[in-house]
């Protein structure tokens, strides 16, 4: 994982910071990547990632015209025109063959499903997926691996209060069970420090979904107690 710095020079006094949640993400890219950077918003993370990580080149796209004009003046006040190609375009359309890396973070885990699940031939070149879904990061897990990925590294990141998931798959074939898709192989096994916090905060969730669940959700109730026996077994190798 690259050591980052959280501050951008760039030749004239031209500066910004990136959020410890976008540096996280860009902590996963490897040198030499060639990445789309699906819903790229403001082209922060690419800026980012092209000048800090050597060799890398971005394809920040998005389904909507409004960003990508606030991407493109970010990527010419910085001067990074020729490492960063602004594609408008939803999904995954906007990718190309020389593309290995897919970078997805700050949207919904089902629209990241949504996205990756239905045209999987659009990236048969791709290697690594690195995802940060704002919610259903067990799910995002679960259908990713499906795919033909295995989960390679996790990380969580604490940000004004809010804990995210940062989800990086590597092409490959490999059994999960059920509390390691719901809270993270890597997580779990490193006793990630931020993940008591993340179970206690999903446990509260959880719990007050299950108060304002009309009774007739059968499916659902039972899911969600299901889910709360997992987390509180999981807390229990904290204790
Ligand atoms: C909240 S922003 C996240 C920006 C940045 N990736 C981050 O993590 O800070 C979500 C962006 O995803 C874009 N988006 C949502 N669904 C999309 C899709 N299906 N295809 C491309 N872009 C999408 C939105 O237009 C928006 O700019």
């Amino acid at each position: 994982m690259a050591n980052l710095k959280n501050q951008i020079e760039i030749g004239d006094s031209s500066t910004f910071f990136i959020n410890e949640r976008l540096k996280k993400v860009a902590s996963f890219i490897e040198e030499e990547s060639r990445i789309i950077d699906v819903g790229c918003d403001h082209a922060f993370l690419d800026i980012y990632v092209v000048t800090n990580i050597p060799g890398t080149y971005a394809i920040a796209s998005d389904n909507k015209i409004g960003p990508l004009e606030s991407a493109r003046k970010n990527v010419k006040k910085y001067h990074v025109e020729d490492q960063v190609q602004i594609k408008l375009g939803n999904g995954i359309e906007p990718i190309d063959e020389t593309i290995d890396t897919i970078v997805i973070s700050g949207m919904g885990g089902w629209n990241m499903i949504g996205i990756l699940k239905y045209q999987p031939y659009l990236y048969k070149n791709v290697q690594t997926i690195i995802l940060s879904p704002n919610s259903d990061a067990n799910h995002v897990r679960k259908e990713i691996v499906k795919l033909g990925f295995k989960i390679e590294n996790e990380a969580l990141i604490k940000e004004k209060n809010l804990i995210y998931p940062v989800l990086v798959f590597k092409r490959g074939k490999k059994h999960y069970s059920k509390k390691e898709y719901l809270f993270g192989p890597i997580l779990l096994e490193r006793k990630d420090s931020l993940l008591m916090e993340y179970l206690n905060f999903q446990r509260l969730q959880k719990e007050k979904l299950l108060k304002i669940l009309p009774k007739n959700y059968i499916k659902r109730r039972w899911e969600l107690k299901k889910e709360l026996k997992l987390i509180q077994k999981c807390l229990s190798l904290f204790l």
